[in-house]
């Protein structure tokens, strides 16, 4: 099977990332999250929501790609990890990956502190990668509010 690869996205991926992060967030974050919370998690996302993070919102999106297609991606505004998703089918293993290069970016950055807001299915993965565990906390989506974890690496 042919490794990953890592490449900025580009407004031409919108799409594909919109369609990737429900079926990762409905596969692999059910049983940390009820059907409600994903639902409404997952209601408002649309592709220009990409398009605008990537562009005027100042997101920086790696994707990772297998055989030419797109199987996970990373987000990262300034020196927090915003969001990490890999296609449940496809890009299982590209977390790590995917992650690796965020933790580069970031340190090309000049930051030696990478925080992130972990969903509970997650806080494993990242602790398995050198996260610490810091204070419980919520984030509002589609007007519920989700738990989550907020964690930090130093590089
Ligand atoms: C959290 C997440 C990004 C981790 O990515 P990942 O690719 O699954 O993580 P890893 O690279 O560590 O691989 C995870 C597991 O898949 C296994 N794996 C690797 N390649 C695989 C493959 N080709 N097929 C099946 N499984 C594979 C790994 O061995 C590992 O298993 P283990 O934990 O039992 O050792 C991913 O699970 C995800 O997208 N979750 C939903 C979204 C989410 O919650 N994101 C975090 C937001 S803060």
């Amino acid at each position: 099977m042919a490794a990953f690869t890592i490449r900025p996205a580009t407004p031409a991926d919108a799409e594909a990332l919109c369609v990737l992060h429900k079926a990762s967030v409905r596969a692999l974050c059910w049983g940390a999250y009820t059907t409600e919370e994903i639902e409404a998690w997952l209601r408002d996302r649309e592709p220009q929501g990409f398009r605008h993070a990537m562009t005027d919102g100042g997101e920086t999106m790696l994707v990772a790609e297998r055989d030419g297609a797109v199987v996970g991606f990373a987000s990262i505004k300034g020196t927090v990890l915003f969001g990490l998703y890999v296609d449940p089918a496809t890009g299982r293993g590209a977390g790590r990956v995917l992650l690796l290069a965020a933790e580069d970016e970031v340190r090309r950055r000049g930051a030696s502190v990478l925080s992130l807001q972990a969903t509970l299915n997650a806080v494993p993965f990242y602790r398995q990668h050198g996260f610490m565990r810091q204070d419980r906390s919520t984030v509002r989506r589609g007007g519920r509010d989700l738990a989550v974890l907020d964690m930090t690496k130093t590089l």
